[in-house]
């Protein structure tokens, strides 16, 4: 199939007029002008630049060099004329935002002009992507570079466009952060926090506490040793990167939990003083840094002097997530602390800490931010807040005047898969899949504030742990010779969801629009394939199946530009060597059906099915005695909710009750199931369970002994929704004797 057929079956599919010829932006731009005519870019183009901008119109040429063999000439601009590019810095350039930039791309003439450095930075990413998709290739292409005429006027919505890397779990060396920021800013994202500290690595040089990275980065022991941290010199290189990027990095040094790779270094920065180990599994230590001693503050100004020594940026991350005190409620020095400074709750003994910490940095200029557990303990006047796991810290924190950014599991949490589809890799397992499109589908501000309170929402994350590294299996499965595959993996996780994360935050809600991203986004996958980066390929859009008098015919469209649809129809799994697809097909039945996109012949997407009838799934756990339902579900705390199984529950037996899920953005958990006749608990089980994107002891086994016939059987059940109420499932029942 050529590539005209394929973009017009996409064409069909979504009902737009999107080619690789025309104008595929992503992030979307605020104002696009088509015009008539192409520029010509070629080697005697000269790229012009007026005063302060010589080191952006250098970072064109180098962005332009590889894929097209032009070394081209960079002038000062004066009065010139034939085929130029200018870069054009104008301060009082108006009705664009503080990183916004206007681009007019004429027959012999291109001008970006912007009032910030960061401005003509992405102007210049919008030059990129108007070129050919090739531009992104490292090496020569052999194609002609036209740009199409255009006039686009472009600011973002958010100035925070971020994403997290976690490298405490799995240390990235810094040639990897660096490409990752060079991901990063192909997509307009401006915020790269690093998660450089938690329980199993500390991953920065602090000259005062060598110990810090000796000992505390790296874990385990002979052949299992594993670690590394960033010298100063790694972080000077990262920085001067993100700088040349328009990428402000947040360095994340976490406390008071989460950081037992420091009191495996230090044993006395905690309560008990005991000499710990650096983890070598992942899971949140009870140990944390001692509140009461004054030695704990000495270390933490310590620390961030030498950390805001390293970083430029604004923020420093304070983490405060998942803090247990039960060492602090065993430690004499915490408990007098509480005293002297009149705090009720252990919470509160944090919050003093944080608010502490806050008074420090301010004094250096720089501004603390934390995850959404600040707010618990007394939030510090200045501080940021992001947002994690529940929604209602972004009002309260808005609403009292403190700035969010928005990181929300549900949307943003990329280490959870896109899919529950067989093959899909390994990734975070304790949140329901996050497809493309639901990252997509998120409007980041919570709907309930103000239009005044909305503006303390600075914009949004995504996050990007790597705990899934050290459990099971996705490390164990690397062999040690081709560590590039955990880059990969990473790749595989953030594209193309940094393609939807980037227009959440930089394109007006009201512009966005999943059809249309959808089709820019078959361009961009080109663009990822010639920079080399691991994305994960999507499946092909199949419609539903039409019946014709004899079987069914199904018609797809290919989500990559270009890309081969391959299939089969007699149940078997396709390969890249599969049939062909060029035309819609006949099958008999559409379960045998099954299809993969395949880029570049061989870079394939998990296999396309049509799913199994519900009913059918589900006919094998019983017959149906309820649902729950997104919006009802009680959010955080155990609630009871009672379905009917009077007729269902017929005679003396055991019988099972499996709660399933169908969709939202939480997994259900259920605590106890009881049946109750007459008001009396006649039989119960009690565990815990749960169904999400994956289920764990979902069903519950009840035995009835004295059945009594005309009775009224009801099934009690307490659930929740894991932390919010937007979950949706079905509860079965089965006689399993
Ligand atoms: C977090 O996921 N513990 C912030
Ligand atoms: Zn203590």
């Amino acid at each position: 199939m050529t590539m005209k057929t394929q973009l017009l079956m996409s064409m069909m599919l979504f009902g737009s007029l999107v080619t690789a010829d025309t104008v595929n932006i992503i992030p979307k731009p605020t104002e696009v002008q088509t015009k008539t005519g192409v520029f010509e870019l070629n080697n005697s183009t000269t790229i012009l630049y007026s005063e302060g901008s010589q080191m952006q119109a250098q970072q064109l040429n180098d962005y332009l060099k590889p894929a097209t063999g032009y070394d081209l000439k960079i002038m000062r601009a004066s009065r010139s004329s034939g085929n130029t590019i200018l870069l054009k810095m104008d301060v009082d350039l108006a009705n664009v935002g503080e990183e916004g930039y206007t681009l007019d791309v004429g027959k012999d003439r291109i001008v970006i002009t912007a009032k910030t450095d960061a401005g003509l930075f992405y102007g210049i990413q919008t030059l990129r992507q108007l070129s050919p998709t090739e531009i992104y290739s490292g090496s020569k292409a052999a194609v002609g570079w036209q740009i199409p005429c255009v006039q686009i006027k472009d600011s973002p919505t958010y100035p925070w466009r971020g994403m997290m890397l976690d490298v405490s779990r799995y240390f990235f060396e810094k040639e990897y952060v660096i490409r990752y920021m060079e991901m990063m800013a192909m997509h307009k994202l401006n915020v790269l926090h690093l998660h450089i500290v938690d329980d199993p690595g500390w991953r920065i040089e602090i000259d005062k506490y060598p110990k810090l990275t000796e000992i505390g980065g790296f874990r385990g022991k002979g052949v299992k040793k594993y670690g590394g941290y960033y010298t100063k010199e790694d972080i000077r290189e990262i920085v001067e990167h993100a700088n040349r990027l328009q990428i402000e990095i947040v360095p994340e040094i976490e406390l008071p939990a989460h950081c037992q790779s420091a009191l495996a270094a230090y044993p006395w920065l905690g309560c008990t003083q005991q000499q710990l180990e650096v983890p070598t599994t992942c899971y949140i230590s009870r140990e944390i840094l001692c509140a009461g001693r004054e030695s704990t503050y000495k270390f933490l100004e310590e620390v961030m002097t030498e950390v805001i020594d390293m970083f430029p940026g604004r923020f420093i991350h304070v983490g405060g997530d998942e803090a247990k005190y039960d060492r602090w409620k065993q430690c004499p020095d915490c408990k007098k602390k509480m005293q002297d400074e009149n705090l009720k709750e252990y919470k509160h003994l944090q919050g003093y800490m944080t608010r502490r910490i806050e008074k420090f940095l301010m004094t250096k200029n720089r501004r603390l931010i934390g995850w959404d557990e600040i707010l618990d303990g007394g939030l510090a006047p200045n501080a940021t807040v992001m947002t994690w796991h529940r929604p209602k810290t972004a009002v309260e924190a808005a609403k009292s005047g403190n700035n969010v950014v928005m990181a929300l599991t549900g949307h943003a949490y990329f280490d959870t898969p896109e899919s529950k589809l067989p093959g899909e890799p390994p990734a975070a397992t304790w949140l329901p899949p996050i497809s493309l499109q639901k990252a997509y589908e998120w409007e980041p501000v919570p709907a309930s504030l103000s239009a005044d309170e909305k503006k303390f929402i600075l914009g949004a994350h995504g996050c990007l742990w790597t705990d899934r590294f050290m459990h099971n299996p996705i490390l164990q499965d690397l062999a040690t010779m081709d560590e590039n595959r955990s880059f990969q993996y990473v790749d595989y996780l953030s594209l193309p969801r940094m393609s939807a994360l980037a227009e959440v935050t930089w394109t007006p809600q009201k512009m966005r629009s999943w059809e249309d991203f959808a089709n820019r986004q078959a361009i961009q996958y080109n663009r990822y394939t010639a920079g080399k980066y691991h994305f994960r390929v999507p499946q092909p859009v199949v419609q539903k199946p039409v019946k014709m008098t004899d079987g069914y015919k199904i018609s797809m469209a290919s989500p990559v530009n270009g890309a081969q649809l391959r299939y089969t129809t007699d149940g078997s799994y396709p390969t890249v060597r599969s049939a062909l697809y060029t035309q819609p097909i006949s099958v008999d039945n559409p379960q045998d059906f099954s299809a993969i996109t395949v880029v570049n012949k061989r870079h394939a997407s998990l296999a396309f099915k049509f799913p199994e009838d519900k009913n059918k799934r589900f006919a094998k756990y019983g017959v149906k005695i309820g649902e729950w339902k997104s919006g009802k579900v009680s959010a955080g705390t155990y609630k009871p909710v009672k379905f009917d199984a009077t007729g269902k529950i017929n005679k003396n037996g055991t019988y099972e009750v499996t709660f399933l899920y169908t969709g939202g953005e939480q997994r259900l958990d259920i605590e106890k199931v009881e049946v109750i006749v007459n008001g009396k608990v006649v039989a119960r089980d009690v565990h815990q369970g749960t169904t999400g994107g994956q289920n764990k002891d979902n069903t519950y086994t009840l035995k009835i002994t004295n059945y009594e016939t005309g009775a009224n059987y009801t099934i009690q059940a307490n659930v929740m929704g894991d932390t919010g109420n937007d979950s949706n499932g079905v509860v079965m029942l089965k006689a399993v004797q």
